[in-house]
């Protein structure tokens, strides 16, 4: 038997085979792209930790948006992000508008980029003018303009340029749609600026762990669709061991299919193995970056959890940590933002990220 193709997509923002348990989110937006009257989905924040699958599910919408005949545009909220959001929607809906009479000013494939582009991309009303010519042509032609901003940064002035404007496009009666998507800690951030206190109202989906119902139907169906068979037993413990986060997901599957991708089944020895190998590269992939990303403050926060078996009261932290009931709130909303624990219940947390509480004692220990 030949080698089979390895349908797993354990790298960042790849779409999967299946997107495990999402179901309830692609209905809401699917509706919201077809409906003819504005529904709120149309403005949707996605908020997660890294590897919950934020990325791929925008991607994924977008391209349904587009199925549905919407024209999509997708960014990194990054310095020059309206430059693109501009350049896509042109280049994405060439076939729709009418250069002659209203884009000549752009010729940027002919002028040297540089102070002219920079001076444009501060000018938000001009940019604002051009957009809402680019998007009347658009709706003129039966479509909108969907506009993904992956990575939210709270910190970037074309962030809340591109928001604040959009809000002038929705009150205009245009058919626009904006999904965002990004770290909690950023999120949270940019909700409470008070310039787009408007976004406070959009759809907000939290994205977190996916039921192992979801995650082993994901597996089941990506395995057999392609050909292969899974050891029922490998599969309940892929499944414990995936503990809901869509990155394991696939990087158990991608390990476990590799390892003997020349046989029919996929045995409960592969799976086995596989989850080693998985847990290893996520400690490196994931667990390391969300550690280097924390305050020595958040550190001794997280580190004085460590004396409780599963979930720690409020209480006993301000103990530990010998900070007021002010302090340890702060941190504890912190963490919790990040992704890092979860709520248990009033006052209770635990750790919510998978097997970070295992990294963060070893660090310790190192
Ligand atoms: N619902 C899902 N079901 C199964 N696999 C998924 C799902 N969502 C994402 N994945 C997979 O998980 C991995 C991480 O996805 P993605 O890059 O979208 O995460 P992210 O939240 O954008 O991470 P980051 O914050 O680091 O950008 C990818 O390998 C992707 O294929
Ligand atoms: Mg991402």
């Amino acid at each position: 038997m030949e080698y089979l193709e390895n349908p797993f997509t354990p790298s960042f923002g790849e779409v999967p085979a299946h997107l495990a348990g999402r179901q309830q989110i692609i209905r809401d937006l699917d509706r919201a792209f077809l409906s003819q009257r504005r529904r709120p989905e149309l403005t949707s924040i996605f908020s997660g930790a890294r590897g919950t699958g934020k990325t791929a599910l925008m991607s994924s919408l977008a391209t349904r948006a587009e199925s549905h005949g919407w024209i999509a545009v997708k960014t990194t909220a990054l310095p020059g992000m309206l430059e693109e959001i501009e350049l896509g929607a042109k280049r994405a809906a060439g076939h729709l508008i009418d250069p002659s009479n209203h884009f000549e000013v752009t010729g940027l494939g002919i002028a040297p980029l540089g102070s002219i582009e920079v001076s444009r991309v501060h000018d938000a009303s001009t940019w604002r003018y051009r957009m809402s010519d680019i998007i009347d042509q658009l709706n003129e032609a039966g479509t909108g303009l969907l506009v993904t901003v992956d990575e939210v940064d709270p910190t970037l002035n074309e962030m809340i340029q591109l928001a604040a404007t959009y809000q002038h496009f929705v009150t205009d009666g245009k058919r626009v749609a904006l999904l965002m998507a990004g770290l909690p800690n950023n999120v949270s951030t940019l909700l409470n600026h008070k310039t787009v206190s408007f976004l406070r109202r959009a759809q907000q989906y939290h994205l977190g762990r996916i039921a192992d119902y979801d995650v082993r139907e994901a597996l089941i169906r990506t395995i057999q669709e392609n050909d292969r068979l899974a050891d029922a037993e490998g599969i309940d413990r892929a499944v414990r061991s995936i503990s809901g986060f869509p990155f394991l997901l696939q990087l158990v599957g991608y390990r476990a299919w590799d390892l003997t991708s020349d046989s029919k089944e996929i045995s409960s020895r592969d799976f086995d193995l596989g989850i080693k190998i998985a847990r290893d590269e996520m400690d490196d992939r994931i667990l390391a970056a969300t550690y280097r990303e924390l305050t020595a403050e958040d550190k001794r926060f997280l580190i004085a959890m460590l004396d409780d078996e599963e979930e720690s009261t409020t209480a006993d932290l301000v103990e530990r940590l010998k900070r007021s009931p002010q302090q340890v709130s702060r941190y504890r909303r912190r963490m919790i933002d990040a992704g890092i624990i979860g709520e248990r219940g009033r006052g209770l947390v635990a750790f919510e990220l998978p097997f970070f509480r295992d990294y963060l004692a070893a660090q310790c220990v190192k």
